[in-house]
């Protein structure tokens, strides 16, 4: 699975480092090479010996060592990588990455590479909560470095939290499914709406809905993570934008419809912002005051334009338009009426009635619609699954779907060659 792949593995200090032994195995075993870079840290957990054993090199360890640097130097080490993991990542050599540091081997290679960076961080849940550290997080992660972990659970030191290092085989899979799908969007333009909109009353007061949009976020995460260039148009969350993703963020329906406008065409578009269907007319440009406005106050909505519905019918429609429907009861019925008024090609249809818990929450449970040339309907029901998993579940139906556009030779915006693989 990982034959001809060149895997440069930093181990950090960090009780998880025994982990990272079976790790290794599970590279070779997959046909990866290996090459492991200790730092100080690393050696007092795991010895180099037994690292070299594993990975059936040298492990390198030191950066003044004309040994190595005559054999190796730390340039072509990282050069010589299709991808660098570095696993246990203390917190320390977090911050080390995110200031750039580079005093020791590992750092330097690190500084110098030119290739992917994927890290499992294992400390403490306390470092790991500590802003310092999820500052250090979101500067590697906006640079596009690959996070796998952490996980909840028992720490060695007995205390309970966020921080384990994710288990051997999560790391694997991670590392696989950036070498299998990393490129499978790639050359793809992708606009995704995502989060609630705010339509003002007056300057202080608006009228929004429930939506987190985690569910948007872990799409344009998933479809960047798989090569494809993604605009992220999102109303007012209080999630980070994913790495990767180009992000815009709007507060009303009309400047989210205005801003989808200016970035089409593109070859995919996906709504999944929950966008409110009115706004107010006028909206006060002053404090509305209870002591001089009408008792019961009336407030006269007129309807949002619908930017699902004119990005499928546009000149220039993308090749795929998929949107969401929210609904409550009759659930199926709705979806499939809703396709059709939309004129868009998809659509995740899901229950949002609130003893389902879909609003704000880590899940979802969708069924997929699909219409296809000949306006036939079909449905599948997706099990509840992570947000995150939709995505990915998503992200595949969206491969394939380019595949067959590619085989069929259709690619009506002409906008970029599709090298979905
Ligand atoms: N949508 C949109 N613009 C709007 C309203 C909705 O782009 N002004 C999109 C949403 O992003 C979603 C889909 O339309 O992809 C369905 O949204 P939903 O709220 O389920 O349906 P509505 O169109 O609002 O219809 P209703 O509220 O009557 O069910």
């Amino acid at each position: 699975m990982l034959k001809d792949k060149s895997i440069l593995l930093v181990i950090t200090g960090g009780i998880a480092a025994y982990k990272t032994l079976d790790l290794i195995r599970q590279y070779r075993k997959a046909g990866a090479s290996v090459r492991a870079i200790l730092t100080k840290g690393g050696e007092q957990f795991v010895t180099p010996l037994s690292v070299s054993a594993l990975c059936e090199n040298q492990a390198y360890t030191d950066l003044w060592s004309l040994k190595d640097e005559s054999e190796m130097g730390h340039i072509r080490l990282s050069r010589e990588a299709d991808l660098i993991v570095i696993a246990p990542a203390s917190a320390d050599f977090i911050a080390k990455l995110a200031h750039g540091r580079a005093d020791d081997l590992a750092s330097t290679c690190v500084l110098a590479a030119d290739k992917d960076i994927m890290i499992a961080p294992a400390m403490n849940h306390k470092m790991w909560d500590n802003p310092a550290t999820q500052a250090n997080m979101r500067t590697l992660e906006k640079r596009g470095v690959y996070v796998t972990g952490p996980e909840n659970g028992e720490m060695a030191c007995g205390e309970t939290g966020m921080g384990r290092m994710s288990e051997p085989e999560t790391v694997f899979e991670d590392t696989l499914n950036h070498f299998q799908n990393g490129q499978k969007l790639a050359g793809l333009k992708v606009i995704v709406t995502s989060g609630p909109t705010h339509e003002p009353i007056d300057p202080v007061r608006y009228i929004s809905n429930h939506s987190s949009g985690k569910q948007g976020h872990a799409i344009s995460e998933v479809l960047a993570k798989w090569g494809a260039e993604v605009h992220l148009v999102s109303g007012p969350v209080s999630l980070n934008p994913p790495a990767k993703v180009k992000n815009y963020p709007v507060t009303s329906a009309t400047d989210m419809l205005n801003q989808v406008k200016n970035l089409l065409p593109a070859d995919i578009f996906i709504g999944v912002a929950a966008v409110a269907d009115w706004k107010i007319k006028t909206p006060s440009d002053t404090k509305l005051k209870k002591s001089e406005g009408a008792t019961p106050l009336t407030l006269e909505m007129t309807e949002n334009e619908d930017i699902l519905k004119y990005v499928a019918s546009c000149d220039r429609r993308p090749d795929l338009v998929i949107g969401f429907a929210a609904e409550t009861g009759d659930l199926k019925d709705k979806a499939k009426r809703k396709i059709k008024t939309k004129g868009c090609d998809w659509i995740l249809a899901n229950d949002v009635t609130h003893t389902n818990n879909i609003f704000g929450s880590d899940e979802n449970h969708v069924n997929l619609i699909k219409s296809d040339e000949n306006n036939e309907l079909s449905c599948e029901e997706w099990p509840r699954l992570t947000k995150k998993d939709v995505a990915i579940k998503l992200a595949h139906e969206i491969a394939d779907k380019f595949k067959t556009f590619e085989r069929e030779g259709k690619n009506d915006n002409n906008l970029n060659i599709i090298s979905a693989k």
